[in-house]
């Protein structure tokens, strides 16, 4: 059984999947609010979409969007759910808070349409090599049956992680451990630097031991040559880690350096040191508190 799709959102990430949809041969139809963003994705073979409520034309609807309210408006300004949505399936692969997960699927419902969390880890580039992993989870097994078959389709696995809302929590407590796991990278990058020690060395080092991580090697390029192209902004990293932040706030659980880690991309956002830069640029923050100017280098 192979579902048609709808997808809605083709920021980077959402480009990027349906490129793997396309490879895997399915009927995709696509719809972005700025509508230029879909012409690439035509031009290797998908339907545009020229209105959301088109989607209801399809088997599953997919949406990749910023944020809460970007999946708010979807469900209850973009004309989605007013379209013929009964019995399709809706899968959500923003990263975005319990809350608004469960207002969407509370839509979803009211509208007939069974809802399932499906946030990725892995960035684009991730995304095209179909190494990006899922959580997945929702209140309707065949729903949730569904999207496995379709973000298969995307990535190297998907993890079904149980009811409701579960695998927002588990993609918030994923990105939180990246969150500090970056800046804590710069943290060291910079003190290597400042003890004489090339930043290249270091990274190869610590990319094979314990500590080192599909995220170390990624990240490694950015620390040693100090070119940050975009895989994720810092402002949207800080989200993440809002989120989580303020789903500890609500039960009372503290995280110590989750906070002290948000200060920092609020930092790094504020100052406009990292505009129109991947969050790795934590590194030219660290760097500058220090007093001190990196170099680039060339890797080890
Ligand atoms: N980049 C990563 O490495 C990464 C990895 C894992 C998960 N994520 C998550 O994936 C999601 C998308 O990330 P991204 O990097 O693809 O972001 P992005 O490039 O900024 O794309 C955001 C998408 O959301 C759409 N959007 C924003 N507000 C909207 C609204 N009110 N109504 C309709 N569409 C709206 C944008 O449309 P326009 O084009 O019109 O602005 C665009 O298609 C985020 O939740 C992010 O946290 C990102």
């Amino acid at each position: 059984m192979s579902e048609t799709i709808a997808w809605i959102g083709l920021g980077r990430m959402g480009t990027a999947m349906v490129e793997r949809l396309l490879a895997a041969g399915r009927d995709v139809g696509v719809w972005n609010r700025t509508a230029s963003k879909a012409d690439v994705l035509v031009a290797a073979g998908a339907t545009r979409l020229d209105a959301v409520a088109d989607a209801a034309r399809y088997d599953v609807i997919v949406t990749m969007v910023s944020d809460d309210a970007a999946l708010r408006t979807i469900h209850s300004e973009s004309g989605l759910l007013n379209g013929p949505v009964a019995g399709r399936v809706w899968i959500d692969c923003s990263t975005v808070s319990v809350e608004a997960a469960l207002a969407a699927a509370a839509a979803a419902r009211a509208a007939g349409a069974a809802y399932v969390s499906a946030p990725v880890s892995g960035n684009p580039g991730v995304v095209h090599t179909g190494n990006a992993i899922f959580a997945i989870s929702g209140d309707d097994e065949a729903a949730v049956d569904a999207a496995e078959r379709v973000m298969s389709d995307i990535g190297r696995k998907v993890y079904r992680v149980g009811p409701g809302a579960s695998a927002n929590v588990v993609k918030l407590c994923t990105n939180a451990v990246l969150s500090v796991i970056m800046q804590s990278l710069a943290e060291v990058a910079v003190l290597a630097d400042g003890l004489g020690v090339r930043r290249a060395q270091l990274m190869e080092f610590i990319n094979d031991s314990a500590v080192g991580s599909p995220l170390t090697r990624y990240k490694t390029p950015n620390i040693v040559e100090l070119e940050f192209p975009q895989t994720f902004s810092p402002f949207g990293q800080r989200k993440d880690i809002r989120l989580a932040l303020a789903a500890a706030s609500d039960k009372e659980i503290p995280m110590p350096v989750l906070s002290a880690t948000e200060v920092e991309y609020s930092r790094l956002v504020a100052s406009g040191l990292g505009e129109g830069l991947d969050y790795a640029a934590l590194v030219l923050q660290v760097a500058r508190d220090a007093g001190m100017q990196l170099r680039p280098e060339r890797a080890a």
